[in-house]
C-alpha cells in the first residue's frame, strides 16, 4: 500500500519507489509533518519532534502550562496565519467577523484509488488507476471553516502531488487573502535552493543559492508564469550533484502568478512553500462555495540531479502531457516567422513550403500576420479573420496547397491578446483589462483580454474553431505576448476584483480545454515571447512549448539546459534558425545549429532557399537522423554530462534508450583554443556489463565509457559539434 494510516500511532506513510513521506495527527489534532526523503522502513519518524520553552514563541492554549509545544517552532504541514506561527504561512483568511486568524485541525481522512482531479486546472493524471490519493478533512472550530488537503501518491514514478481546498462552512462570507498549495518543513539540513530565472529570450537560467536565516523566494506577479522566474524549485544539500546526494524537486500546475521560496527559522528549520502569490490576491467566498489551490508535483531523489530529472521527465510526459501527440512523432516543421516575419503573400509562403517538402521537412507553421489588418505589431490582435490583401486566396487554399506538397499546416494564434487598433477593440473596449480612469500599460501595444467573461471565451472560440474548420490545420501555435497589468474585470463588482488574475486564468484553461476536446488531433505548441509560460500546466494542452525566442544554438546551450532540469526534452521546441542569428549576431556551424535543436521537439526557422547546396544537404540529413533517433530523443533517458559555463571548453549531453541497448551523444564546442588537448568526456546511464559500438568501428564497454569516458581530438574552428550513435553488441 502506497497509503498508510496507523490508527495506534495517527500516523500517515506515504511510500514510494524511492522516497518516504510521513506525518502524524498530533498534539491538540494538529497535523505534523514528520520526515520527507530517502525510503524508511519500520520506523515511525515521531521520535524526530522535539520541543522546547522558546522565549517570545507562544503555545496553543490548549497547552495550559506547558510552555514548551509551540506553533512557531513544531513542524506543521498546512500552516495557517495568525495563530502563533510566525514563519510563512500556506493561508490568510478574513472571516465573516473581520478577523483575521484560522486554526485548523484534523477531523478526518480517507484513502481513495486514483488520481485526483483540481477543478478547472490541470492536475497529474492517472489512466491506469496505479497511484493513490489522501484526502485530509481539517477545521477551524471557532469558524466552522473546512480545509482539505489533498495527496496524491505516485509510486513507481516517485512522485507525490499536493493541492488544497478551503471549504466556506462559516456562516457569512470570508476573503481568502492567501492560499498556497503546499509548505514542506524540513526539521534538520543544511540546504541549498535551486532555481531557474531569466528575461525574455534568456530563459531558465540555472541558479543555487545557499539558504540562510530568513526568506529565499522568487516569484511571479505578471499573470504569466513568465521569463522571469520558473514555477518550479530544487533543495538540495550543499554537496549534491549531477550523480549524488538529496534533492527534492517541486514543479507548480500552474500558469500564472506564483511564490516559491524558503525560510530558515529561529531554529536552523526549512520550510519550503509554493502556490499562487498572495499579491493582487484575494478570493471572496460565499456561504457554500469552495476555493481550490492548484497543484505541485514533488519528488525526491537520493542519487543527485539526474534521477530527479528523470522522475519529473517521466510523470511529465506520462501523466501531464495529453492527446494523439503524446507519444506520436511530431512532425518536423519549417515557421515562416524568422524567414519572414510579417513581410509575406502566398507566393512567399508556398515558396518556403516547397523547399521545405523538398528537405524532407513535415509541416509548414505560418507565423503571426495572416490575419485583421495586422502588418505590424501595433495593430489586429482580436481580429482572428484572414487577411485577404495578403493572402487572396484565403487559408483554406493555402492550407491545401501545402498539403498538396505532401506536408501538414499550422497557424499561429495570440487569442488572450487586443490590439487597440482592432475591430474587436473598437466593439469591445470593455474586453481589455485596464483601470477606469487609468491609460493602461502598453507592452507590444497591445492589451489584454479579460479570459475571465464568458462571452470573450465564446468570441475566441467561435472565431478560432471556424479558421480551424474552414482550412487543413494540423497545429496551432498559441502564443502570448505581454505579461499583465491593469488588473480590472468590467464585468466583476468591486469586491471581487482580488479574483482577476486567477479568473482569467481559468478562462484560459477552460477555453483551452473546449479547443482540445472540439480537434482532438490538433497538435498545440504553447509560447509566450517564447518560453515565457514554460510550465507543467501548459503541457497539459500542449505537449511542447516553443523554449526561447532566442534560437541562437550557443545561448539554447544554457536555456535548454536549465530546462532540462524539471521539464522533458519532447516539451522543448527548438529550431534550426539562419546565421548570423537574429537574436544576437553569432555565427554556428549548420551543423551545430542542427545538433543542439534536436535536443528537444524540432524544426526549422529561416528561408532555406536561401541556404547554400551543401546547407541543404545538411538539412536532409538533419530530417532523416532526427526521425531516426526520435524514440531516443523523445522517450529515452536525458543525461547531463557537464553544466555550461563550468570551465570546460565544451557542453556534452546524451540520450540513452530504456533498455540501455542505444544512446546517443552530443557535444558543443563552445571556446575553442590553440594546442588543444584532446576532451575527456565520461558517459552516464549505459549498461556497465555491454559492450557498445560507436560510429568510428570501436567497441567500448559500458564501464569503461563511464568510468574513464571517451576522449574526443581536439577540433579547431568555432561552435563545432560532435554527435554520434552508440550501440550495444549482441
Ligand atoms: C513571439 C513568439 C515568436 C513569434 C512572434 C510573432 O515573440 O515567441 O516565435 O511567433 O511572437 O509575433
Amino acid at each position: 500500500m502506497a497509503i498508510t494510516y496507523n490508527e495506534a500511532t495517527q500516523i500517515f506513510t506515504l511510500q514510494t519507489a524511492g522516497s518516504t513521506y510521513q506525518m502524524m495527527v498530533g498534539r491538540y489534532n494538529i497535523l505534523q509533518h514528520l520526515y520527507y526523503g530517502r525510503k524508511v522502513e519500520g520506523s515511525t519518524m515521531d521520535y524526530l519532534l522535539w520541543s522546547s520553552d522558546s522565549g517570545f514563541s507562544g503555545n496553543p492554549y490548549e497547552a495550559g502550562s506547558d510552555r514548551t509545544f509551540s506553533l512557531d517552532i513544531q513542524p506543521q504541514e498546512y500552516p495557517s496565519a495568525g495563530v502563533g506561527d510566525y514563519r510563512t504561512s500556506c493561508i490568510e483568511v478574513v472571516n465573516p467577523d473581520g478577523t483575521r486568524a484560522a486554526d485548523f485541525r484534523y477531523v478526518s481522512h480517507e484513502i481513495t484509488a486514483g488520481a485526483y482531479k483540481v477543478t478547472g486546472m490541470p492536475a497529474v493524471y492517472d489512466e491506469n488507476g496505479e497511484s493513490s490519493t489522501l484526502t485530509i478533512l481539517m477545521k477551524d472550530t471557532a469558524t466552522g471553516l473546512e480545509l482539505v488537503l489533498k495527496y496524491g501518491v505516485f509510486e513507481k514514478e516517485d512522485v507525490i502531488t499536493r493541492a488544497a481546498e478551503l471549504r466556506n462552512t462559516a456562516k457569512g462570507t470570508i476573503s481568502l487573502e492567501k492560499m498556497l498549495s503546499v509548505c514542506l518543513d524540513m526539521g534538520f539540513g543544511e540546504w541549498e535552493m535551486i532555481h531557474f530565472h531569466g528575461r525574455h529570450a534568456m530563459e531558465r537560467q540555472m541558479e543555487r543559492t545557499p539558504l540562510c536565516h530568513g526568506t529565499v523566494s522568487v516569484g511571479s506577479r505578471r499573470g504569466t508564469s513568465s521569463h522571469h522566474h520558473n514555477p518550479s524549485l530544487i533543495l538540495c544539500t550543499p554537496q549534491t550533484t549531477e550523480d549524488a546526494g538529496d534533492c527534492y524537486g517541486m514543479a507548480f500546475v500552474y500558469s500564472s502568478n506564483f511564490l516559491a521560496g524558503a525560510e530558515v527559522d529561529q531554529m536552523g528549520q526549512t520550510r519550503v512553500v509554493m502556490g499562487i502569490h498572495p499579491e493582487n490576491f484575494c478570493f471572496r467566498l460565499e456561504p457554500g462555495e469552495t476555493f481550490e489551490t492548484p497543484q505541485v508535483i514533488m519528488s525526491y531523489s537520493g542519487s543527485g540531479f539526474t534521477q530527479l530529472s528523470h522522475n519529473f521527465h517521466r510523470i511529465i510526459s506520462d501523466h501531464i502531457c495529453r492527446g494523439k501527440y503524446k507519444y506520436a512523432r511530431r512532425p518536423i516543421l519549417i515557421n515562416n516567422w524568422e524567414a519572414t516575419y510579417f513581410n509575406f503573400d502566398e507566393e512567399k509562403i508556398l515558396k518556403i513550403a516547397s523547399q521545405a517538402a523538398d528537405l524532407g521537412i513535415e509541416m509548414l507553421v505560418l507565423d503571426d500576420g495572416w490575419f485583421g489588418k495586422r502588418n505590424d505589431d501595433n495593430s489586429g490582435l482580436g481580429d482572428w479573420y484572414v487577411n485577404l490583401e495578403k493572402l487572396p486566396a484565403n487559408l483554406s487554399s493555402l492550407s491545401e496547397k501545402v498539403n498538396a506538397m505532401g506536408m501538414k499546416f499550422g497557424l499561429w494564434f495570440e487569442p488572450e491578446m487586443i490590439s487597440e487598433d482592432s475591430d474587436l477593440y473598437r466593439a469591445h473596449p470593455d474586453w481589455a483589462l485596464q483601470i477606469p480612469g487609468r491609460k493602461p500599460n502598453r507592452s507590444r501595444f497591445q492589451l489584454v483580454l479579460d479570459m475571465s467573461r464568458q462571452e470573450v471565451r465564446d468570441y475566441l472560440f467561435e472565431r478560432m474553431s471556424d479558421i480551424l474548420s474552414h482550412a487543413h490545420i494540423d497545429y496551432v501555435k498559441w502564443d502570448m505576448n505581454r505579461s499583465m497589468c491593469d488588473i480590472y474585470s468590467a464585468s466583476l463588482p468591486k469586491e471581487k476584483q482580488g479574483e482577476v488574475y486567477h479568473r482569467c486564468m481559468l478562462g484560459v484553461y477552460e477555453l483551452l480545454e473546449r479547443l482540445t476536446a472540439a480537434f482532438p488531433d490538433l497538435m498545440i505548441e504553447g509560447c509566450s515571447g517564447g518560453g515565457g509560460r514554460f510550465d507543467a500546466a501548459m503541457l497539459y494542452y500542449s505537449p511542447q512549448i516553443w523554449c526561447s525566442d532566442d534560437t541562437d544554438a550557443i545561448e539554447r546551450l544554457d536555456i535548454q539546459y536549465g530546462t532540462s532540469f524539471l521539464y522533458p526534452v519532447g516539451a522543448v521546441g527548438s529550431h534550426v534558425s539562419a546565421c548570423p542569428n537574429h537574436q544576437t549576431g553569432r555565427i554556428t556551424p549548420f551543423a551545430t545549429r542542427g545538433v543542439v535543436a534536436m535536443a528537444g521537439s524540432f524544426g526549422y526557422e529561416l528561408d532555406l532557399n536561401t541556404l547554400p547546396e551543401e546547407e541543404k544537404e545538411q538539412v536532409k540529413k538533419q530530417v532523416a537522423d532526427y526521425k531516426k533517433y526520435y524514440e531516443l530523443v523523445h522517450q529515452g533517458d536525458y543525461y547531463r554530462l557537464n553544466a555550461p559555463g563550468d570551465g570546460k571548453e565544451f557542453v556534452a549531453w546524451s540520450f540513452v534508450s530504456a533498455d540501455k541497448k542505444q544512446a546517443l551523444f552530443n557535444l558543443v564546442i563552445t571556446h575553442v583554443r590553440a594546442n588543444n588537448k584532446p576532451i575527456f568526456v565520461k558517459l552516464k546511464g549505459l549498461d556497465a556489463s555491454a559492450k557498445y559500438r560507436l560510429e568510428d568501428g570501436r567497441v567500448i564497454s559500458g564501464s569503461a565509457l563511464m568510468n574513464a569516458g571517451i576522449s574526443i581530438p581536439s577540433v579547431s574552428g568555432e561552435f563545432r559539434a560532435i554527435q554520434f550513435e552508440l550501440k550495444a553488441e549482441e
